[in-house]
């Protein structure tokens, strides 16, 4: 069972070619492989191919942040998963950003995830309510909606291999960035297993990694990485800065040493 921490950098719509391959080579120098810690990149479309050669695959897996749910075919402008095939372990899906500004629908949020798996890259399911639906008490409902279409096509082998990020909107850097408390988030966390408990039993719920996302930087990381049931962070701004960005691959790899230190005493 893979449950190694996964810190994810979505470096959004950010750096061109040359920018990103300059913070590629910093975060190289600076992040130690630790067996227990997956770090993942995810950047623009355009710069995933020459990244994919520059990479060390022992330090760093790609991820793509969004693809289009068909496989080929007369959709001008667009790359599908089968195309990222041989690039990317991962594929960030249904970020707030395109069901927010590209109206992306919970149909096409569910089509692109059994798109990702067809093409055997596993997708990163992100959920989030807004702030309104937050004030209003809408959070649970708007997740369970999330997490049921997002899963719909999804069988019980396949959805112990993905990934769900929950990125409270209203968290998010630039979309407000209120710091959410981790303990307001560890009830979350549970109800999001107890979905995946309902739709595919108790070794589903287990299995799936849920992360967290929403301001995420070095200093913060730690108390959202200690929840139970947190295997890890989805990092935006953050991500662009090699500084915070391996700051929080450390605060990681020093959790992790601590509890193997109090393990072996
Ligand atoms: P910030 O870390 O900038 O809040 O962004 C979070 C995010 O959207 C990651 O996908």
């Amino acid at each position: 069972m893979n449950k190694r921490k996964l810190i994810v950098a979505n470096w959004k719509m950010n750096l061109n070619t040359s920018q990103a391959s300059m913070l590629l080579h910093r975060l190289h120098e600076r992040i130690r492989i630790h067996r227990d810690i997956e770090v993942v990149l995810a950047p623009s479309m355009l710069t995933l191919q020459p990244l994919s050669v520059q990479i060390d695959r022992r330090k760093f897996r790609l991820a793509a942040q969004n693809a289009h749910h068909k496989d080929e075919g007369a959709y001008t402008g667009e790359v599908s998963f089968t195309m990222l095939q041989d690039l990317v372990h991962y594929a960030i899906i249904g970020h707030s950003e395109r069901r927010i500004y590209f109206e992306e629908s919970l149909e096409t949020v569910r089509d692109k995830v059994a798109a990702s798996i067809r093409n055997d890259i596993t997708p990163l399911l992100c959920i989030g309510e807004t702030d309104i639906e937050h004030r209003e008490g809408q959070t649970r409902q708007v997740l369970h909606d999330q997490i049921v279409s997002g899963l719909a096509d999804v069988s019980s082998t396949d959805v112990k291999e993905m990934v769900i990020a929950y990125e409270p909107v209203w968290a998010i850097s630039t979309f407000g960035g209120k710091l959410a408390k981790p303990s307001d988030i560890k009830p979350i966390f549970d109800f999001i297993r107890n979905q995946v408990k309902d739709l595919y039993g108790p070794k589903a719920a287990k299995e799936i990694r849920v992360l967290y996302g929403g301001s995420v930087d070095d200093q913060t990381a730690r108390g959202y990485l200690e929840i139970e049931g947190c295997d890890g962070v989805l990092v935006g701004g953050a991500s662009l800065n090699y500084v915070k960005f391996s700051g929080i691959v450390s605060s990681a790899y020093r959790m992790l040493n601590e509890k193997d230190d109090q393990s072996e005493k």
